[in-house]
């Protein structure tokens, strides 16, 4: 069984009159689904374009209708949560999540961090119970696997390189990713797209083979699970 859920978080569309103007993120990460076709299969896909349909940001009612218990709600508390109901019903039956992101301002866009805060939801993606001490939370969701796709206009956001106390994009992902019951993760960044030079091409190739080869890799090793579930 392989069901994606596919989140792309760019304000740019995939594809426009002038291609200059396309989303990398949202090409590459496309690229990554048609990989994977090609080598296996896909029982399910779901797909959102956060950036061009953003989630509502989250309000003090929001708030108040979550920590309010479920047969207490009034009707408009529970219109108020359908929206993350769905969104989380979607993660709840992924097990392989693809993320594209912009990074804007050293981060991901308010878009995407509007997804994740309608997502990562108390009694719902984690509990929290003090008697665990100092780390309360803990994730409800297991077993997935989160790919990350991203661009960036500058370079080098990677430990030891020369930005990588700017780098507010991966380190925030990796960190919320344990919220999404995610146990492995993996990154593929373009940089350079704002210096428009030979570096940006060849990092623009470099992850376009990454996505390429590593949705072969997914759904290949996808294939054998099914395979040996099948001869058990
Ligand atoms: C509002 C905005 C903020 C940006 N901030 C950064 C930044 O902080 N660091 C960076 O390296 N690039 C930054 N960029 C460049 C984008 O990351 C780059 O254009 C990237 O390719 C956008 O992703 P997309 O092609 O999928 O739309 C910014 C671009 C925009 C539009």
């Amino acid at each position: 069984m392989s069901t994606i859920l596919h989140i792309d978080s760019s304000v740019r569309a995939i594809s426009n009159d002038n291609p200059s103007h396309n989303s990398i993120s949202k090409n590459i990460a496309h690229r990554f689904i048609e990989s994977w076709e090609q080598a296996g299969s896909i029982d399910e896909y779901i797909y959102r374009d956060v950036g061009i349909n953003p989630p509502q940001f989250i309000t003090q009612d929001w708030i108040g209708a979550v920590f309010t218990a479920e047969n207490k709600r009034t009707v408009a508390q529970k219109q108020l949560l359908a929206l993350s109901d769905t969104l989380i019903n979607e993660l709840v039956v992924a097990d392989i999540i693809v993320i594209s992101t912009p990074m804007y301002n050293y981060g991901m866009p308010a878009q995407l961090k509007a997804w994740f805060d309608q997502v990562v939801r108390v009694n719902k993606t984690f509990d929290f119970d003090l008697n665990r001490g100092d780390f309360p939370l803990q994730p409800l969701l297991s077993g997935k696997t989160l790919v990350v796709i991203a661009s960036c206009g500058e370079f080098g956001f990677e430990a030891p390189e020369i930005r990588a106390k700017s780098n507010h994009l991966m380190p925030h992902l990796r960190t919320l990713s344990r919220y999404l019951g995610v146990e492995t993760m993996y990154e593929i960044m373009s940089e350079y797209q704002e210096f428009a030079d030979s570096r940006h091409q060849a990092s623009l190739k470099q992850a376009y083979q990454r996505a390429q080869t590593l949705a072969q890799e997914l759904a290949g090793d996808q294939q054998e699970k099914q395979g040996s579930i099948l001869t058990v």
